[in-house]
């Protein structure tokens, strides 16, 4: 039965902020493509875990103080749960600051560093001291740093770099020779045109700027680079450069890296001259796949959508949720999510399509039999178009998978859904069952239901893991060898003797338009569309030039512009002075369950002391700034004159949180 092994990944996650449906994406793809591997006989390795290192978390540490790895625990313990609650089935979850990737990441720098492909020099670029942020030329914005319009250094800093240009030529024969390592065609000819053709240059990998990091084994004062240690997680957690090196032995190369497409680059790019470096084989396959989009913005600021794959499970069903993910947008693809397509896909597909069939049949079968499906066969009348159509099914589900083509597959499974339920009108079940003469032509047709069904449920497993079960037990299936995958390309295996059980409705009807209301409450105040507008940047570029689009001519606001501001009590729990700032304190800000960092250019009027228990008025939807490098979350309200400043606070105590309006 084994067919050999079969070695998939998803990307591994930043724990930085909370996963939204998009994010499931990649992972229930691979999943159900593992799944499918196993039903075929495949030894199978799924690989997902987490990405934990780099500034960005530090900072995010840091402006809650608590340490990075104390910060990430917390969120990778809830992608954990987020994947449980999925029925994710990775065999494997690797998370980057586990002790032996830490060190396989060393011996692979080490070793890198020791054949000379890594050597030492200087990074030349211009430095955002505010930001601490090195930026090429090309990337300034009127010779300004791009993130707060400062004014920048030309620095140099002692850094690592890994010879990238030096695999150029093979990385571009690689892929010219190998069509199939990078899918789909269209970033292939991207990766060619837009980086490999054009030259590479040699990559910085290492940083001194920062600590949350892998050190560099034999110079600890630089970090690994972010990107070289989390591409090294796909051997690292198979044991290369350890000493039980065995799972790698087994699984690599990878069958298929599966990636969102911003990525590919470094999947393709730097990940293989990694490889090429070490002597490792290359991964067969790398597929970027297309991103789920919300009409008129990123994910992560969702406009009056609920992406929380937690909730959208929870009201949902896992499987309806899978079945959408997989269904919606041809997997390569850019795609639009949205509740309301969601919804409607639920009711089309799942409760009119297969829903009912099954629900009919059974029905059916209760009523007209007993709920015994009968044995006869008879091949009267449409037979014969329904077995070819459903028997062609399996075959061409596996050619679309085997190309990750999940949407088509899911296509093909759901027109042999529509055939059978064409079958029942065509049949008339309802008619045949009046006339005892035609009792065995209506068990054909009893019979050839049932079969249609028991081989449509197997082949939707990879997607759905519920549903099956649930069809099973309605259709009264318990022998393993009529549940197999393989049985799916033979008709007739239904079980003698099946009894049917009536059960509850596989997936009720949602009503569009109540549930649309019901979401539309729980999107939090912060992802409502006046506020995610508010969010807008406008790198505080155009503010001097004429009224901004929401301004009236005559300088008014209408009491739309003021409600966009989001003014909250806070709490100062802490405060401290900004080393080097002497107009600066940094204030930790209580609203309600959540703490703020704000940095506030009060010191002048204010002593630390003085701040803590003080309630002030936070601006609370402020885009985060950066000042002295310490990100400000918000600001604080005060009155001042030339001579003076006075913070402006509430008139009696209330709690911490509240709003200000
Ligand atoms: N940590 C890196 C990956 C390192 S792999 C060695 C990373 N992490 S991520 O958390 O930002 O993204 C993980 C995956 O989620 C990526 O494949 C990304 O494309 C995918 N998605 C995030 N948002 C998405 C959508 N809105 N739609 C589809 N996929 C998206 O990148």
């Amino acid at each position: 039965m084994n067919k050999g092994t079969f070695y998939i990944t998803t990307p591994i996650y930043y724990p930085s902020d909370k996963l939204h449906i998009g994010h499931s994406y990649t992972t229930v793809a691979a999943d159900t493509m593992a799944r499918y591997k196993r039903l075929k006989g495949f030894d199978v390795m799924f690989l997902t875990g987490t990405d934990e290192h780099g500034q960005k978390i530090q900072r995010k540490a840091e402006a809650i103080g608590v340490s990075p790895k104390k910060y990430v625990d917390d969120i990778v313990e809830g992608i954990r749960e987020l994947w449980n609650l999925m029925k994710i089935t990775n065999d494997r979850f690797i998370r980057t600051t586990d002790t032996y990737h830490e060190e396989a990441v060393q011996n692979i720098f080490k070793k890198l560093y020791d054949q000379g492909d890594i050597y030492k020099s200087e990074y030349e670029g211009w430095y955002c001291t505010p930001c601490e942020s090195f930026w090429t030329k090309t990337q300034l914005v009127e010779g300004k740093c791009p993130d707060c319009a400062r004014e920048v250094e030309l620095t140099k800093e002692e850094s690592y770099f890994f010879k990238l240009s030096k695999y150029q030529d093979r990385l571009i024969k690689h892929i010219e020779e190998n069509p199939d390592f990078i899918q789909p065609v269209s970033r292939q000819n991207e990766m060619l045109n837009n980086f490999l053709r054009p030259g590479l240059e040699d990559l910085c990998v290492s940083r001194t700027t920062f600590n949350w990091g892998i050190p560099v084994s034999f110079d600890n004062k630089h970090v690994v680079y972010v990107w070289i240690d989390a591409l090294s997680n796909y051997i690292t957690a198979l044991g290369y450069g350890s000493n039980d090196d065995s799972a790698y032995k087994n699984y690599w190369p990878a069958d298929v890296h599966l990636v969102g497409k911003e990525i590919v680059r470094f999947h393709t790019i730097i990940w293989p001259a990694m490889l090429m470096a070490l002597g490792e084989p290359l991964p067969k396959q790398v597929f970027g796949h297309g991103w789920l989009l919300l009409e008129g913005g990123k994910m992560s600021k969702s406009k009056g959508n609920v992406v929380d794959p937690v909730i959208l499970v929870n009201k949902y069903g896992l499987d309806a949720i899978r079945y959408f993910l997989l269904r919606e947008v041809p997997f390569g693809s850019d795609g639009v999510f949205s509740n309301e397509a969601l919804i409607n896909r639920i009711n089309s597909d799942l409760a009119n399509d297969l829903g009912n069939l099954v629900s009919r049949t059974v029905a059916m079968i209760d009523k007209y039999f007993d709920g015994t499906i009968p044995e006869e066969r008879d091949g009267g009348d449409f037979d014969e178009d329904l077995v070819r159509i459903v028997m062609e099914t399996p075959k061409k589900v596996e050619d679309l998978l085997d190309k990750l083509q999940f949407s088509s597959a899911l296509t093909e499974i759901w027109k042999a859904v529509a055939r059978t339920n064409k079958y029942i009108d065509e049949t008339m079940p309802w008619a045949l069952a009046k006339d005892e003469s035609n009792r065995k032509r209506l068990a054909g047709v009893m019979f050839n239901l049932a079969e249609s069904i028991r081989i449509l449920s197997i082949l939707i497993q990879p997607f759905m893991p519920e549903t099956p079960l649930k069809i099973w037990e309605q259709m009264g299936i318990q022998d393993a060898g009529a549940m197999d995958w393989e049985s799916t390309k033979e008709w007739g295996k239904y079980p003698r003797d099946s009894k049917v059980n009536k059960g509850e409705v596989i997936f009720p009807r949602i009503d569009l338009k109540k549930e649309l209301e019901e979401l539309e409450k729980m999107v939090k105040p912060e992802e409502s569309p006046a506020n995610a507008k508010a969010e807008e940047p406008n790198h505080g570029k155009d503010s001097q030039k004429g009224p901004k689009k929401s301004e009236t001519v005559d300088g008014l606001i209408t009491i739309d512009d003021f409600a966009k501001l989001d003014l909250r009590v806070g709490k100062v729990i802490e405060a401290e002075k900004v080393e080097g700032a002497d107009k600066l304190l940094k204030l930790k800000v209580q609203l309600g369950e959540e703490v703020r960092q704000v940095v506030s250019g009060i010191h002048k009027y204010y002593t630390p002391d003085e701040m803590i228990g003080k309630n002030v008025i936070l601006v609370a939807n402020l885009k985060p700034v950066k000042l002295r490098g310490i990100e400000s979350q918000g600001m604080i309200l005060a009155a001042s004159n030339e001579q003076n400043l006075v913070l402006a606070t509430i008139d009696k105590e209330i709690e911490s949180g509240a709003q200000v309006k």
